[in-house]
């Protein structure tokens, strides 16, 4: 099996892409593949660097078993297009951000729309819960969590 360096981005990495990173390693862990992936997030913005994960995105994380308490915000930077061969965007907008950075930047890595990877007629976006309740986180998070375990499991019977 080859490495797999995916890094996920959302616009302030404190709610969706660290839900992501969380779900993902769960199933690497669940599946004995650890070793097969470097699995982080980042956000297009910086207004949370050095934070932990809103605590509804926690919350509603811990409720599928995964706790994502110690991961800590930041921003995406030019050094990540060598690091990671993935870096997947959690939305539209995320997307086009990080064409307009990749566009400056000589690199290999692929980017892609989250929901591209996931074979889910009428998911394009995940959408940002920030302004919602938490209701909307714990859709996320089932959204994601279910995602990444197909994400996984696709992995494996490729490979
Ligand atoms: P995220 O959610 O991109 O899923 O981490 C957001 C968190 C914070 C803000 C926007 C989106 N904000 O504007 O501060």
């Amino acid at each position: 099996m080859t490495m797999n360096n995916i890094l996920f981005i959302c616009l302030g990495n404190i709610c969706r892409s660290p839900l992501a990173e969380g779900f993902l390693r769960h199933y690497a862990e669940l599946n004995h593949c650890t070793d097969f992936f470097n699995i982080d997030s980042a956000g297009t913005g910086n207004w949370h660097s050095g934070k932990s994960p809103d605590r509804r995105a926690i919350r509603a994380a811990a409720e599928h078993g995964v706790d994502i308490s110690a991961l800590r915000a930041r921003q995406i930077s030019s050094v990540d297009f060598d690091r990671f061969q993935h870096i997947i965007a959690l939305d539209r907008e995320n997307l086009t951000d990080l064409q307009h950075l990749k566009a400056n930047i000589s690199t290999d890595c692929r980017l892609s729309l989250f929901s591209d990877l996931i074979d889910k007629p009428g998911f394009i976006d995940v959408l940002d819960p920030w302004y919602g309740s938490y209701a909307d986180f714990q859709a996320v998070s089932q959204q994601l969590d279910r995602a990444c375990k197909v994400l996984i499991e696709n992995h494996l019977t490729d490979d």
